[in-house]
């Protein structure tokens, strides 16, 4: 679960022949440090641009280049596609897209590719007029309609010192694809809506009042989400975390904010997930110039800032509605109040008390309660694993409910 999607996974890695092949070295050194174990398989091509021991080494396989070299052929390419979870083409050149569109295996890596029965991932990399090249388009759309998937070149300088779409795909890119690649897809069709972080309510041009959250737990929401195959909208207080891939992100800074794009987005969601850290008062004035220091002391007059999730939960329909509980005291009970008050599916409750637990660290602790007040109390875990549980829960929701429906029809 999680970052252990990789452990213990076997994945066939096929590198051709382009300046990225550098990048492919640091994928591997990546996925054995996850756990997986790594086969590299490299074109006559590749080879060129990155010797074969340096993908030995970092890979602690023997690579393999040549279908007809002796000791190769034992292990011909019906055998490297065995007990295999993945193939990953990176970087993979206009010329192996091509090849692989037309049923041409005249070397171990395509030969490998067309013997493969498990999931097949490809990162093209190449020249921009190359990528746009209708041919190449074409041969993208017939591999994708066969099942074979991507991830989508980025967009940047690239080695010929043009600019555009073509440069190997970040490796964090490449990374969630492959995890992707590797889990089932149990939330295709959801569309999931997920808050995160804290917000600022400007007391003046210099100042605010906001709280400790990082905005960790929701993005993580949100990127195991998005790898279990929901298409998902992140809404955003300010945070220094990377973008979730795959995941479309609105930045809020302010309550109020944070209320327009989610009711904005609500009727599109068949899932509301709410971890982000709402301020509930915002100061009643702004002042436009920063306040001076002169007094001794300061009155800053707050008033409530709309509670969004009540809002979005009074409405709900079918949608599955998930809160978080944050307290110092008495989370359980106050847990549960919340859950009926706001006409909650779920709420997880988070205990600030908590070694490991609630503002900025990787790990939390939760108790997951459901609407009928039962309560499961999760150990420490990663945030990532917390996101899994909390994402089975609501798949849970999502069945009961359809099995309901099919009971009434
Ligand atoms: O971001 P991290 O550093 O990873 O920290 C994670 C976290 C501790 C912030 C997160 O796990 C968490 O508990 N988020 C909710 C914190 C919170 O605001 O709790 P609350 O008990 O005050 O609010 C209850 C629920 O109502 C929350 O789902 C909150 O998003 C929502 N709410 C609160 C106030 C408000 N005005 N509008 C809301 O929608």
């Amino acid at each position: 679960m999680g970052e252990h999607v990789l452990a213990g996974k076997s994945i066939v890695l096929g590198v051709t022949g382009g300046i990225a092949v550098y990048k492919a070295a640091e994928l591997v050194r990546e996925l054995v440090k996850a756990g997986a174990s790594v086969r590299v398989v490299m074109t006559e091509n590749a080879t060129r641009f990155v010797s074969p021991l340096t993908f030995q080494v970092l890979s602690g396989n023997p690579v393999f280049t040549d279908m007809f070299k002796q000791d190769v052929y034992d292990i011909n390419h019906i055998s490297l596609t065995e007990n295999v979870s993945l193939m990953v083409i990176a970087p993979a050149t206009a010329n192996v897209i091509g090849k692989i569109a037309s049923g041409i295996a005249d070397d171990l890596l395509t030969t490998t590719v067309m013997a493969m029965e498990q999931p097949v991932l490809i990162c093209p990399a190449m020249n921009s007029r190359m990528y746009a090249n209708a041919v190449v388009q074409g041969n993208i759309k017939r591999l994708v309609g066969l099942g074979y998937q991507f991830v989508p070149p980025g967009y940047g300088e690239l080695a010929c010192k043009t600019e555009g779409e073509g440069r190997l795909a970040d490796l964090s890119a490449i990374m969630e694809g492959i995890k992707r690649a590797l889990t089932p897809q149990d939330l295709a069709g959801q569309r999931v809506l997920v808050t995160a972080g804290p917000t600022r309510e400007a007391i003046d041009p210099v100042r605010f009042i906001s709280n400790h959250s990082t905005g960790k737990m929701g993005y993580a929401i949100a990127q195991v989400a998005s790898r279990r195959g929901a298409e998902v909208v992140l809404v955003s207080g300010p945070t220094y975390l990377p973008a979730p891939v795959g995941v479309k992100l609105i930045y809020v800074s302010t309550a109020g904010e944070m209320r327009d794009a989610v009711l904005s987005w609500k009727d599109w969601s068949t899932v509301i997930i709410k971890a982000a850290a709402v301020a509930d008062y915002r100061p009643s004035t702004q002042a436009k110039e920063k306040i001076k220091k002169s007094e001794e002391f300061l009155q800053i007059s707050l008033e409530r800032n709309p509670d969004i999730l009540s809002e979005v939960a009074k409405e709900k329909g079918d949608r599955v509605v998930v809160g978080f509980a944050m307290e110092t005291e008495a989370l359980i009970d106050q847990a549960k109040k919340k859950l009926k008050e706001k006409n909650l599916d779920l709420i997880c409750a988070n205990d600030l008390g908590e070694p490991g637990a609630g503002f900025a660290v990787d790990t939390n602790r939760i108790s997951i309660i459901d609407s009928a007040g039962r309560v499961e109390a999760l150990p420490l875990m990663t945030k990532e694993e917390v996101a899994y549980h909390i994402l089975d829960r609501v798949r849970e929701v999502i069945d009961d409910r359809i099995r309901g429906r099919k009971g009434r029809d």
